[in-house]
This record gives structure tokens, C-alpha cells and sequence, in this order.
């Protein structure tokens, strides 16, 4: 799937050429290393030693590339103009397990686009109505704004602090 939604202004002034499509294995260490990088600008100060230790050794272990290689994830990667700055992994086509959007793209719909992109995989291959997320405490926010509601308690579990919240399709 590509949505080509073609320019937008930035509210930085900048014009971005956005590229929302399916991930490939070629993708996955770009995506996990911009994963890394922005959990360490903007979530790492929510977590605990250990749990951003947790954080790393599930993004950086061998088994989740083979979950993804066997079918049980789907990647969806954004670029802008031939460099990687989102991704998202959705896990059995219902549950959002990583969206990530490089910093200095923050706030120009990226995150959005790759919710709407996810929400489609959810509907029409996983044919479910109802999408889940463990949201960090930095994306509560952003996942309140696209219609997620709170499905628990704030969650601690292994130095990993998150909510849970589901989105109705
Ligand atoms: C959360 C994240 C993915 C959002 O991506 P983004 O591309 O900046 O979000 P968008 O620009 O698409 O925002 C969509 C809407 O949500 C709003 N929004 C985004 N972040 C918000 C926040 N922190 N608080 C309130 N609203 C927010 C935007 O203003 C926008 O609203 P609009 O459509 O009225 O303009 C991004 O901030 C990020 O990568 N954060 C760090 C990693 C993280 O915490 N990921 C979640 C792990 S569960």
C-alpha cells in the first residue's frame, strides 16, 4: 500500500514529498535504529534503567525480526524524499507494538498517516474493528487526539511504564 499524499507545509516552512508504504526485511534495521534514536530523545526518561534496557533488547533481538519474517508483524515505514523519518509495527493486524516519527518531524501528520495506513491493515486483512496500543506516557496525548480510549490502568511492568488504550474502527 502507498499513500503519496504529495507536499505539505510543515509548520517549519518545510515542503516534505511524504511516502507512507509496507516495510520490508531491506527496511527493519533503518526502522529499529530510528526506533532507538527517538525513544532516547523523548520516552527514555519515562523508564527506568532497567526498563529502557527491556526497551532495547526487545527492538535489537533476533526473535522479533523472525516474528516479522514469518507474517506475525506488519512494517509500515514513512519517508520523505528517500530518508526513513516514521514507522510503525503492528502486530497480528491489531495491536500497534512501536510508531515512532523522527523528532524533527514531529507535528506534521506523520504519526497520523501511519495510524490511518495501520488502521486499513486492521480493517481489511486483519478484519477487526478495534486496534490496540500500549501508549507510552509521552504519546498519551497524540493517541487521545486520534480517538484511542483509555482500555486500563496505567500498566508498570519490567521498568516499562504505558497505558492501554484501543481505537473502535
Ligand atoms: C507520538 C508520535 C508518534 C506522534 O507523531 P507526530 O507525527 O508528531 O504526530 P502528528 O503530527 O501526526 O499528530 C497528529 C495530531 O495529534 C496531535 N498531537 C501530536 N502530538 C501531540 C501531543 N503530544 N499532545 C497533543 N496533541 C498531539 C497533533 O497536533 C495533530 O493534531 P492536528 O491534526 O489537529 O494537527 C511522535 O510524537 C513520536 O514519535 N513520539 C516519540 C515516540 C513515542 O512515544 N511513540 C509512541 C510509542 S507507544
Amino acid at each position: 500500500m502507498v499513500l503519496a499524499p504529495g507536499p505539505k507545509k510543515g509548520p517549519d516552512g518545510v515542503i516534505m514529498e511524504l511516502i507512507i508504504r509496507k516495510g520490508y526485511a531491506s527496511d527493519w534495521d533503518d526502522a529499529m535504529e530510528l526506533v532507538w534514536r527517538t525513544f532516547l530523545e523523548f520516552n527514555a526518561a519515562d523508564y527506568s534503567v532497567v526498563g529502557q534496557e527491556n526497551f532495547k533488547k526487545f527492538l535489537f533481538n533476533p526473535e522479533l525480526y523472525q516474528q516479522y519474517v514469518i507474517g506475525n508483524y506488519d512494517l509500515i515505514v514513512a519517508f520523505d524524499s528517500g530518508t526513513m523519518v516514521g514507522t510503525l509495527l503492528l502486530r497480528e493486524n491489531r495491536h500497534i507494538s512501536l510508531l515512532f516519527v523522527d523528532g524533527s518531524y514531529h507535528g506534521k501528520g506523520i504519526g497520523h498517516k501511519l495510524i490511518e495506513c495501520a488502521s486499513k491493515y486492521v480493517r481489511k486483512k486483519g478484519r477487526r474493528f478495534k486496534m490496540s496500543v500500549n501508549a507510552s506516557r509521552y504519546a498519551v496525548p497524540f493517541y487521545k487526539h486520534e480517538g484511542f480510549k483509555e482500555a486500563e490502568i496505567e500498566q508498570f511492568e519490567d521498568g516499562i511504564r504505558y497505558l492501554p488504550m484501543e481505537l473502535k474502527l
